[in-house]
């Protein structure tokens, strides 16, 4: 279906965030240029072993770009005071807030002070549009997790999209609970804004065995020529 909607860039391209809080993932990555940002949530700042404010801190002078850093608090209060901490905490900060009415309320807070946020633990179309309606920077809907449960969680995204689009909202949609390369792919064929990937999937997307095969055979033939480039 074309979009009704003009992209505000014409050559928004999917962006790439990487879904962890190991430093040394990150800095990798950053290397090759192919890295957007970076989403975190507690799960992964528990299992990174890690201070949560110091490891946040390190993230986001090693990534170019948005660092979503979740709340632990479940009222609004409690959340805009740690997102208010958290937001000080560098320029590329994005609040993530749980998709709750706590978090609505917190995210409606940050939208008119300015501060980005990340709307996290979407899992339905109307979860998202009251997010947007809301002003969320991004909207993260969880595809793997509803495909564990046997629901189709990139028809979701597809959902998302055209009701974004419907009406202009400029919430980005983060496609979210990643699992394979092919998700990845419906995610961008989906229209999403960005992706957040585990670091096992991204060095899924570049490795291709036929891409191994050929550049062995390339190799191979070059050195049969006796020729230097340089
Ligand atoms: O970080 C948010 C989301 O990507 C978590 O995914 O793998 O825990 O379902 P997962």
């Amino acid at each position: 279906m074309k979009r009704r909607v003009a992209r505000s860039n014409l050559g928004n391209i999917v962006k790439f965030f990487v879904d962890t809080a190991e430093i040394k993932e990150i800095l990798e990555l950053a290397e090759t240029g192919l890295l957007d940002g970076v989403t975190t949530n507690p799960s992964l700042i528990a299992k990174s072993g890690r201070d949560f404010i110091e490891v946040i801190s390190e993230i986001c002078a090693a990534t170019p770009g948005p660092v979503s850093a979740e709340v632990s608090a479940t009222d609004t209060d409690g959340m805009i005071a740690e997102g208010t901490k958290l937001a000080a905490l560098a320029d590329n900060v994005v609040v993530k807030l749980p998709l709750t009415m706590d978090g609505l309320r917190a995210c409606s807070h940050f939208t008119k002070v300015g501060v980005k946020t990340n709307v996290t633990l979407c899992f339905t179309a109307n979860q998202a549009l009251l997010a947007a309606k809301v002003g969320a920077t991004y909207i993260s809907p969880f595809v793997g997790r509803l495909d564990d449960i046997n629901l189709d969680g990139m028809d979701l995204i597809a959902q998302i999209r055209r009701i974004y689009d419907n009406f202009g909202f400029d919430t980005q949609i983060l496609s979210a609970s990643i699992r394979s390369a092919n998700h990845v792919t419906e995610a961008a064929l989906a229209g999403s804004d960005v992706a957040t990937i585990p670091p096992s999937v991204i060095h899924q997307l570049i490795a291709h065995p036929l891409t191994t095969s050929g550049l062995d055979k390339f190799v191979a033939d070059w050195k049969l020529t006796g020729q230097s480039i340089l």
